[in-house]
């Protein structure tokens, strides 16, 4: 198992070059933060290798074949599963039946229990069961959106800005919980607005502006800020 490799990717929408030469690498057990200023072109990149983006040139490589041109769900059972931007929760649905559906994106060579591991990670899961989900809190559903992930037990998870929005003590919950997530052997690449916390979590983060990669951090690096603010404003 290699992981996910990007290389060299070029996404365009039209006249808008949104991603222009991108490589990065996530390897299993790990986490990749991808962070940057609005509009760098971080969502079009997840959407690319999710399959729903308009891929121009390079490559997207899971465990070394290549995914370029994959149709998402051919990809989700490729073992990628990605939590959008806004969570997509189901309001009307109970919580279990929106854990449910990510049952439908199942990885093909699953052998592994995903709404096991999801209620695990996120106990209130399990408690609010039969909930509607739309009366749950903002924490509360984007607890719910990883573990929808999760349920379809993917080898790679990407994640959109999953702390959007949220309060501190829950961006904490969520943040403990990747790393249990990373811990548990899967390769993560977290899109992020909180900069500084992505790089101290993050095993590398990499700071994507206008469509281009402009620096590559470790973890140490979260200190920093200078050469962080550089590269958002470069
Ligand atoms: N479906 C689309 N059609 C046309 N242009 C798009 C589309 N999606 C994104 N773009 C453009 O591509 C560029 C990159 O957008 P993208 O959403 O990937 O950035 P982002 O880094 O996720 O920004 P944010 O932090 O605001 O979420 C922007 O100029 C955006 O306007
Ligand atoms: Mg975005």
């Amino acid at each position: 198992m290699t992981g996910l490799e990007v290389e060299n990717l070029s996404v365009r929408y039209g006249a808008v070059e949104a991603v222009r030469g991108l490589s990065l690498e996530v390897r299993p057990g790990q986490i990749v933060g991808l962070i940057g200023p609005n509009g760098a072109g971080k969502s079009s990149t997840l959407h690319a290798i999710m399959g729903s983006a308009p891929i121009t040139g390079g490559d997207v490589r899971l465990d070394g074949t290549s995914i370029v041109g994959r149709r998402p769900e051919e990809v989700a059972r490729r073992g990628v599963a990605l939590v959008p931007e806004g969570r997509r929760i189901f309001g009307e649905l109970t919580v279990d039946e929106n854990l449910r559906l990510g049952l439908a994106g199942r990885s093909a060579r699953t052998n592994g229990d995903g709404l096991a591991r999801a209620h695990e990670l996120f106990p209130i899961l399990r408690e609010f069961r039969s909930r509607q989900a739309g009366v749950l809190s903002g924490g509360q559903q984007q607890q719910l959106a990883i573990g929808r992930a999760l349920a379809a037990d993917p080898e790679i998870l990407l994640l959109d800005e999953p702390s959007l929005g949220l309060a501190p003590k829950i961006v904490d919950i969520v943040f403990e919980a990747l790393t249990q997530i990373r811990d548990a052997g899967l390769a993560v690449l977290l899109v992020e607005q909180r900069a500084q916390r992505t790089v101290a979590l993050a095993d590398v983060s990499h700071v994507l502006a206008n469509g281009e990669l402009r620096l590559t951090l470790g973890s140490k690096d979260a200190a920093d800020t200078e050469r962080l603010v550089a590269a958002y404003l470069a």
